[in-house]
């Protein structure tokens, strides 16, 4: 595979835990803790359908995306505040950077919290507070992508973007998740076209549990530049050689697919078939507060019950800055720091 891959194995934990990376498929609602939930609740004089961390935490078990789904929107309903989704996101950072994540793109889900009365701007604003004081006190560099939720309309999603766009300086790009059998990439044609125009980078969820026609056409009509999951594509062999010839990445979430039973265990996840395949696979940790671990945590556990060795590590986080949305000059940079960590684990 590349130079890396006789590190000795027993070296493998300390080096995926200090080898520098990003992260590009986290949903910041989606690292909300249980005892943080709890805390916004009393902060807010909110009312919860759970008595305690502990029941909430009982809830954590889900048989598909739905079903973790609507927890996922019960737990955001303690957000209302510019300081709540402040102190949300700089958990999140916090926790980045001490697992030497050097850049992260963090989805929202501005619909989830504009349906129940706050206003955009009170999401954004805070969000954006948390990633610029993260670049100055932890040196993380972070960006925002606004999500449009696709079991809402495509009209609703127009009305968010028109809403959004007095910050548009404040996010990168656009995303697309939620429920997504039933809610084709098509559905967002116009939405997503609009946003092309105003410049904004494009993602999508597909191939989750949705069909590679997903993907597709998450290529095709949302001309989105990454694939959010994506690990279905393997059913498609043609599919699997446009995503390779035009190094279109995945970010991948293997925590979460067990989770969300769409690989029964993580021995079975084919993170190292997609690699094999040449595909730019990345991985991340999706919602790191429901899923069971961060984005070391996901390394850590894939690497122990897969076969890949200390090169496929070196890719996964060569990748995970090549197929960010940060500059040429960050890339190098980050990329720098990587190969210095590789040499110092080699020697
Ligand atoms: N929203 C939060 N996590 C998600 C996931 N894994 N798939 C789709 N939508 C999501
Ligand atoms: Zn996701």
């Amino acid at each position: 595979m590349n130079r890396y891959a006789d590190i000795p194995r027993e070296r493998l934990p300390a080096l995926l835990a200090a080898m520098p990376k990003a992260e590009l498929h986290i949903h910041i609602e989606g690292s909300l803790e249980p005892q943080l939930i709890f805390a916004l609740a009393a902060r807010n004089g909110v009312k919860l359908a759970y008595p305690n961390v502990e029941a909430l935490r009982a809830a954590y078990a889900f048989t598909d995306l739905q079903s973790f789904l609507d927890i996922y929107y019960a737990g955001a309903s303690v957000l209302l505040l510019e300081d709540d989704f402040h102190d949300m996101a700089w958990a999140y950072l916090v926790r980045a950077a001490e697992e030497n994540v050097l850049h992260t793109e963090l989805f929202f889900d501005p619909q989830t919290h504009t349906a129940r009365g706050v206003d955009i701007g009170v999401v954004i604003r805070g969000l954006k507070r948390a990633t610029e004081r993260a670049r100055a006190e932890l040196g993380v560099s972070a960006a925002l992508i606004l999500c449009f939720l696709r079991h809402l309309s495509e009209e609703d999603a127009l009305q968010t973007l028109e809403q959004a766009l007095p910050y548009r300086e404040h996010f990168i790009g656009v995303g697309l998740d939620s429920s997504e059998r039933g809610h084709p990439p098509e559905k967002f044609a116009r939405v997503f076209a609009r946003c092309r125009e105003l410049g904004l980078r494009l993602v999508a969820h597909a191939g989750e549990e949705g069909p590679p026609e997903y993907i597709w056409n998450a290529l095709d009509v949302l001309k989105v530049e990454r694939i959010d999951h994506g690990v279905r594509c393997v059913e498609d062999p043609a599919l699997v050689r446009r995503l390779a010839e035009q190094r279109v990445p995945l970010t991948v979430c293997p925590l979460s697919n067990v989770k969300l039973c769409v690989f029964a265990d993580l021995g079975r996840h084919n993170l190292g078939e997609l690699l094999a395949a040449g595909l730019v696979a990345t991985v991340n940790s999706d919602d790191p507060a429901y899923f069971g671990g961060y984005l070391n945590q996901n390394y850590l556990e894939t690497f122990a019950a897969l076969p890949l060795d200390a090169g496929h590590a070196y890719v996964l986080a060569r990748n995970s800055f090549e197929a960010s949305f940060a500059s040429a000059a960050d890339k190098a940079g980050w990329i720098a720091r990587l190969d210095e960590t590789f040499e110092r684990f080699r020697s």
